[in-house]
């Protein structure tokens, strides 16, 4: 332990100057004597098989940030929301790719990406790309998941050495800087899925896994939305259906084998989730549950606030003004969804991100002053160097929670 905590002040006085960190360095390192347990306990038993596992017990006193890879999702008119999104969760460490989908106008897209070229930093960094050649996503249909690894299959190609991936949507706002984040996650093993899950289908039983559904969007050039066959299906026998939430924070192992597909189940669950309802909400959750490799790795939170109407409707509540205290109290990473008011957002930006209209979010990466009135990124300087704020403390307390003994194995795929 000794060695860690060496190190853990080392590297906060590289990476922060405020007395806070002082204060928080005895529960930072009782939050290490956690992971470190945690990890070897995870990991240590079947190590020989997991290589990622090694890599990172290799590495382990001596954490190295990560990277995030980004999918920003919008439709048509969801162009300035979409700079504005990006804007707040950029950081020059991690890459991102926009997607507007087909109902978007080719000029909007157009715009889209020339804004990004527009952006000297952006430029520098070459880690922002838009899709050029649309999908057609329906709403509820599996339109939603074939874009999605679309987009995944672009960052693995595309995006070198990121560790973990996130969904975004223009409804989306992150909560806290990237500097928190990357600081928070430098200390997690890279092997955790984020996404909230149960097989405790419920009504969805009758709604989502019975019922079989055609999307047009498959074979159409024009979102026509999903139809339903007479028929209904039984609950599948091989497998166990899961459901959850439709944000996720997924590592790049798991991917790639969503992707390359050497086992048969990511397939297999594709062309089953082919007729499925809001298939966004099951694919990942019962295939991560149904494979002994990716099943310990399930961390039962998708690290979004959002919050539901009683009696539940279909989307969740639009979030306003009178949620944010809860909101930053959560410790969640992102907020969904937000609505047409941008006046929580604005106070987002004010009092949260210290983001200035139309700016990046200022982190240790950025030599200006933020409070100058000037883009404090114009003049920029190492990227792997972070000022975390008070708010990873959130995020922290969150994590500690979650990989908590109590709480981490007994939510797994239950
Ligand atoms: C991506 O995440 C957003 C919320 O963060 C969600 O609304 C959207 O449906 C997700 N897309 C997929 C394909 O999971
Ligand atoms: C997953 O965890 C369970 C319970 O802790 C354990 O029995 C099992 O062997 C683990 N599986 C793998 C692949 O490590
Ligand atoms: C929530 O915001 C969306 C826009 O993103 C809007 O279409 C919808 O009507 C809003 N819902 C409520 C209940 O205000």
């Amino acid at each position: 332990m000794k060695a860690n905590y060496y190190y853990f002040a080392k590297r906060a006085q590289k990476r922060c100057s405020f007395p806070l960190i002082l204060i928080s360095i005895f529960a930072l390192v009782l939050f290490l004597k956690l992971i470190s347990s945690l990890f070897f306990t995870t990991f240590s038993n079947n190590s020989d098989t997991n290589p990622l596992g090694d890599a990172l017990r290799k590495s382990y006193p001596f954490p190295e940030l990560p990277r995030f890879a980004y999918l920003i999702s919008g439709s048509k008119g969801d162009s300035g929301k979409l700079k504005r999104l990006l804007q707040a969760v950029y950081h020059p460490r991690n890459s991102y790719l926009l997607h507007l989908d087909l109902e978007a106008s080719d000029d909007e897209r157009l715009e889209l990406a020339k804004f990004v070229k527009s952006e000297a930093v952006i430029r520098e960094f070459r880690s922002v790309m838009v899709v050029g050649k649309a999908n057609l996503v329906t709403l509820k249909g599996p339109t939603t998941i074939s874009s999605l690894l679309h987009g995944v299959a672009i960052l693995l190609k595309q995006a070198p050495n990121w560790d973990w991936f996130i969904n975004l949507s223009a409804s989306d706002y992150p909560l806290m800087p990237q500097d928190d984040i990357l600081h928070i996650f430098s200390f997690l093993p890279r092997d955790l899925n984020f996404l909230e899950h149960t097989s405790d289908l419920g009504w969805k039983e009758f709604q989502r896994a019975r019922p079989i559904i055609i999307d047009s969007g498959l074979y159409h050039v024009k979102k026509s939305g999903v139809f339903w066959a007479k028929e209904k299906r039984s609950i599948p026998a091989s497998f166990k259906l899961f459901t959850g939430s439709t944000g996720v924070v997924l590592t790049r192992s798991f991917l790639e084998f969503c992707i390359w597909g050497w086992d048969n189940l990511p397939r297999t669950l594709l062309l089953y989730y082919t007729n499925f309802l809001s298939s966004h909400e099951g694919y990942f959750h019962t295939l991560l549950c149904n494979h002994k490799d990716y099943q310990n790795t399930t961390v039962n939170h998708d690290l979004h606030y959002v919050r539901w109407d009683e009696p539940r409707k279909e989307n969740p509540t639009n979030l306003t003004i009178e949620h944010f205290d809860d909101m930053v109290q959560s410790g969640a990473v992102f907020g969904h969804r937000f609505g047409h008011d941008s006046r929580i957002l604005d106070k987002i930006d004010k009092e949260i991100l210290r983001r200035s209209a139309g700016l990046f979010v200022p982190g240790g990466w950025c030599l200006g002053n933020p409070g100058s009135g000037k883009d404090p990124c114009i003049i920029y300087g190492n990227p792997d160097v972070i000022k975390p704020s008070e708010r990873a403390k959130r995020l922290e307390a969150l994590v500690m929670k979650l990989l908590d003994s109590e709480n981490f194995r007994s939510k797994q795929c239950k």
